[in-house]
Formats: structure tokens, C-alpha cells, sequence
């Protein structure tokens, strides 16, 4: 972090995929934020058209006057110097392309080492979620683009992050530049699962059932998240087979500290809502212990880690199950904890847009320029939606 972060002048934010939903979320957090201010807003089917128009829910805001702008115009505006955070949110496969000539572009202006210390990149696809091309390749079925990048990358949710990104990192060698935020059932399963792990309670088998609304598929209309096809149903799919179950073998199994993957086992659902995910985890506790000393030690370990990294956990444990209603708008976890001998359920819920994407994406920009962790993201939940 550099001395210009440090003062209250605004970061000029990019943010690219500029008309999916979460490119939406993120202009409505960014609208409400202290110091990122959306200036450019990349769409590669509406450049020049006016941002409130694709979301009108955002009229009456410091987004009135801005018009979505061509890749090209966007990456020049990358290149100019000084401060700058950069959203990708585009689908899987073009972040990584995109980053390529992102990096490039500022490589050729001269905006490179110490030069560009203020300058850092959220990705919110699936580009850089794994340190290694291989395994991306794998589970996405095509080479990744960007290889040499990767290690420029860290993914994890910002709560589980062992340092302060914005200066030094008590675990790494080196703090990151830049982050991925992870996916939004990878999100909600881990932080289910991480303080169980990271305090050694249970045995290494997690089972996971999740129901994610709607919003989660993006805005391009598929047979199977039609309408008419899933709003008054639930069902689900690629069981054992989703792109998120590898994702929380690696983040959760972080937690345990002695490098061997979990046993993760995961059945994702849509569900008949628009926002939302509902995950419900099974664990083995390794001695008896009461839900409530559960609670209590998860919390403390929150409250801890925020002392100790200066961030600020959204994560919140009680015996109560939670609602999505508690959530939804927010960029809070909420998990409920019960336990019977040895066995152990946790329910966890989020808002897939928020905090499974925009949200901890604002979370990690606000940790990469040395901000609050809170900042413009201490939003009331809507209670009914
Ligand atoms: N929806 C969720 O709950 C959620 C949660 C976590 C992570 N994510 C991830 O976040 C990213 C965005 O998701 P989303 O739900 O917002 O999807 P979306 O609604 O489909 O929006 C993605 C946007 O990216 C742009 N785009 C499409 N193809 C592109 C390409 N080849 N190159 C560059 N831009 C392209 C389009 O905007 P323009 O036409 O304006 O360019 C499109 O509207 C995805 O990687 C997704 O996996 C989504």
C-alpha cells in the first residue's frame, strides 16, 4: 500500500462483465463504498449504454451518469497510473484472457513493480481459484489461458486469510496482489467447515447439501433455470460432480494445516428463490462436545483472527437454525450449530451475490488496499424479500 490509498481521495474502480448479476451487485455496493468509485464499467454487448437502464434499481445513485464502455476503453483507462482496483466478472474462461491483457497492457505503459503497488484485481469467475493449471484444466476442460499469472493470485474467503494483505503475511512470503473470490457454495460450505477444521474438532469426512437460488445461474436464461422450470420445485444436480467440490477440498482442507485434502462429498440444489444459498454440513466431531461450547469457541476464533489480521469477520454462530431472510442483502454468514453424540450439523446461509460474490470481492479489495474489511459492506439485512 502506497501513500495514495492511504488518503481519502476516491480509487478509481474498474469493473468488467459489466451486465451480468454480479457486475450488478457490485455496482450497488460500489455505489454505497467510501473510497472505490466506479468509473469504468466494461460490457462487450452495451458499450455506450447507460448502466442504470440495464439496472434500473440503481437510478438515484452516483451511477446515473455512467455508460458501460468497450473492453478496449476500460483496459486503456487501466493504464493511466495511480490507484486502481479492478473487478473481473466475467464467466470462467474469459477472466484469465482478459488478466492477461490487463497486466499487459500496464506492462507496456510502464506501470509495473513498485510503479503499480496501488493497483489490484478481484477476479470473481473461476480463473484463478487454483494455484495449479493443471487441475483448473481439469475440472474446467480446456487449458487455462493465463498460467504465469496464477501466482500473482490468492483464493481463499478473506476471513480464513493468515496475514494482512495490505502489508505482510505471517504465513507467505510474500502479501498477495491479488485475489479470487471463491465460489458461492464453495463460500458457504467453507465457512461452515473451516473453524471445525482449523480448530482440529472433527474427522476429515464433510457431507454437503446445498440450495442456491436462481441469481446463482447469471443472467442468460438456461431450460433448466427457466421459470416456470424451478421456481415452485427443487432439485438436484451433478451430484458429486460439481466445480465447487474440488474447491472445497483446497480451502477447507487449508484449515487443517497438515496438507491432507478432506474428504468432501457434495449435492448442490436449486431451490424456488431468487437469492440465497442454504448449505447443510455433516461432520464427525472427534469427542463429544455440546452445540453451545461449539458456538462459543467458533465465535471466539473469529473475534480472534479479526484482532489479530485487523479485518472484520461476517461470520456468526448460534444454536439457532438461520434463515436466508437474515442474510439476504448482506454480506453476512450465518451458521447454526447442533450436534448429537459425536455427529455434527452445521447450517449455513449467505446471499450467493453478496457475500458468494460482490461482496467478498469488495471484502478482499478493501483488505488488498489496506481498508476496513467492513467498508461499504456494514448493510442491514432486508428481512423480507
Ligand atoms: N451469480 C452468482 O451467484 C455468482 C456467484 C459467484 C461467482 N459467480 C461468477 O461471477 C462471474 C459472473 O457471474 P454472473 O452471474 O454475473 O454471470 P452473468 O449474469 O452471465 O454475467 C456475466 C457477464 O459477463 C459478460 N461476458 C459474457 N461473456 C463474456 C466474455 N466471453 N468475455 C467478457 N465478458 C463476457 C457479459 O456482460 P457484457 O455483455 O456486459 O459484457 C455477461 O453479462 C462468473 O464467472 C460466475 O461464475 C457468480
Amino acid at each position: 500500500m502506497t501513500s495514495d490509498a492511504t488518503r481519502d481521495a476516491p480509487i478509481v474502480t474498474a469493473v468488467h462483465g459489466g451486465s451480468g448479476y454480479v457486475a450488478g451487485e457490485l455496482l450497488r455496493l460500489l455505489a454505497l463504498h467510501p473510497r472505490f468509485v466506479a468509473t469504468h464499467v466494461a460490457s462487450t454487448s452495451q458499450p455506450g449504454e447507460s448502466v442504470v437502464a440495464t439496472f434500473p434499481h440503481l437510478a438515484g445513485t452516483s451511477l446515473d451518469a455512467l455508460r458501460f464502455a468497450s473492453e478496449e476503453a476500460v483496459l486503456d483507462a487501466c493504464t493511466r497510473g495511480g490507484p486502481l482496483a479492478v473487478f473481473l466478472a466475467t464467466p470462467h474462461g474469459s477472466a484469465a484472457p482478459l488478466a492477461k491483457r490487463l497486466f499487459a497492457a500496464r506492462a507496456a505503459a510502464g506501470l509495473e513493480g513498485a510503479g503499480s503497488r496501488d493497483f489490484h484485481v478481484v477476479d470473481l469467475s473461476a480463473d484463478f481459484r487454483f494455484p495449479d493449471a493443471a487441475q483448473w484444466a481439469s475440472i474446467y476442460g480446456k487449458p487455462h489461458a493465463a498460467p504465469e499469472l496464477l501466482p500473482r493470485f490468492t483464493c481463499t474467503v478473506p476471513e480464513h486469510f493468515d496475514g494482512d494483505a495490505a502489508t505482510a503475511s505471517s504465513s507467505s512470503a510474500a502479501p498477495p496482489r491479488h485475489a479470487a473470490q471463491p465460489g458461492c457454495f464453495t463460500t458457504a460450505a467453507t465457512c461452515a467447515a473451516w473453524p471445525f477444521f482449523k480448530l482440529g474438532l472433527v474427522e476429515s469426512d464433510v457431507f454437503v447439501s446445498a440450495i442456491t437460488g436462481s441469481s446463482g445461474s447469471g443472467r442468460t436464461p438456461a431450460a433448466n433455470t427457466h421459470h416456470p422450470e424451478r421456481h415452485a420445485t427443487l432439485y438436484a444436480y451433478n451430484a458429486l460432480s460439481h466445480r465447487h467440490e474440488p474447491e472445497m477440498r483446497r480451502l477447507i482442507g487449508a484449515a487443517s494445516g497438515d496438507g491432507r485434502a478432506p474428504d468432501v462429498e457434495f449435492v448442490p440444489h436449486s431451490g424456488p428463490f431468487v437469492r440465497g444459498i442454504h448449505a447443510t454440513l455433516r461432520m464427525t466431531l472427534r469427542r463429544e462436545i455440546a452445540a453451545e461450547a461449539l458456538v462459543a469457541q467458533v465465535n471466539e476464533l473469529h473475534q480472534q483472527r479479526a484482532r489479530t489480521t485487523g479485518g472484520r469477520s461476517f461470520v456468526l454462530a448460534s444454536t439457532s437454525a438461520p434463515k436466508l431472510t437474515e442474510v439476504v442483502g448482506t454480506n453476512k454468514v450465518r451458521l447454526g450449530i447442533a450436534t448429537r453424540g459425536r455427529t455434527l450439523v452445521v447450517t449455513s446461509v449467505i446471499d450467493n451475490l453478496t457475500k458468494g460474490a460482490a461482496g467478498g470481492a469488495v471484502q478482499w479489495m478493501n483488505r488488498l488496499f489496506g481498508l476496513p474489511d467492513g467498508a461499504g459492506l456494514e448493510l442491514p439485512g432486508l428481512g423480507w424479500y
